[in-house]
């Protein structure tokens, strides 16, 4: 598998470019032109899109007492407020809503089908926004520490009813230059037509020494953890319980 995956590496710009992606979170003060904001948000557009609903809105947040005030939300991540871009991706049915009713109709609303669509449609358009800036030596951050309190963002944005914000991302050329961290061997996370947990647990603890060896070796915050750990950290503890309370507060999933 693994000369798969070198000979695949090196196969042409796009998946080297894709390989080499890791999160920015320091960046110079040049600001990211209009120009270039457009192309990336253009391309992001060309994501495709479930039912072809283009579920999602992009709050700009240019207002820098917004931006503290988020990066308050965030947990104080310095870089919400520092990046030169800071975007507020949004799940968007309000949209379709209206256009639903401005030819007479009355739009179903609730349905976890809806948020599922708008909630994939958002990220896809992301990703592609993300590979897009990328591609022209721009950084990134994607900050989901927004949902650690989505009403504040929903009040600090004006969100109406039908709109969440999923996540943000800090956009902007980088500061740094960190390493590129590992991902889980791809025959833990690809199956041949059934699942199976077959060789999972070896594999795993084989990625867990090269994630704790990432992690010694890397330049900023490093720590001595594997990823099976990591996931035991997070998933032993209930995370942001009340997004489901918000979500329905917003006029989703309530059925
Ligand atoms: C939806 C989403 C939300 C994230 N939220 C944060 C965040 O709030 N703060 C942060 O520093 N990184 C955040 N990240 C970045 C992840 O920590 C990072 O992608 C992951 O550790 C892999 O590292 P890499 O992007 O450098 O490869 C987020 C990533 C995603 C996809």
């Amino acid at each position: 598998m693994t000369s798969v995956t070198i000979s695949v590496r090196h196969m042409n710009p796009t998946i080297d470019l894709l390989n080499s992606h890791r999160s920015i979170r320091r960046f110079t003060e040049t600001p990211v032109p209009q120009d270039v904001l457009t192309t990336v948000i253009t391309a992001a557009q060309a994501a495709a899109s479930s039912s072809f609903l283009q579920g999602v809105t992009i709050i700009r947040v240019t207002d820098m007492d917004k931006r503290v005030a988020l990066r308050d939300v965030a947990n104080g991540q310095r870089y919400v407020e520092e990046a030169p871009e800071f975007l507020v991706f949004c799940a968007d049915l309000g949209r379709s809503m209206r256009c639903c009713e401005l030819h007479g109709g009355e739009a179903a609303k609730g349905l976890t089908e809806q948020f599922i669509i708008a909630t994939v449609d958002t990220a896809l358009y992301a990703q592609n926004l993300v590979v897009a800036a990328e591609s022209v030596g721009l950084g990134i951050c994607y900050i989901g520490a927004l949902r650690n309190d989505p009403a504040r963002v929903t009040e600090i944005l004006d969100l109406p009813q039908q709109v969440y914000p999923v996540f943000g991302l800090c956009l902007g050329y980088p500061d740094q230059d960190p390493e590129v961290k590992p991902r889980l061997p791809v025959s833990v996370v690809m199956k041949e037509n059934s699942y199976s947990t077959a060789g999972e647990a070896q594999a795993i603890a084989g990625y867990d020494e090269d994630m704790r060896a990432y992690y010694a070796a890397r330049t900023d915050n490093q720590k001595a953890q594997g990823w099976s750990e990591q996931m035991a950290g997070l998933l032993g503890r209930e995370g942001r319980p009340h997004m489901l309370e918000f979500l329905r507060s917003q006029g989703f999933i309530t059925r």
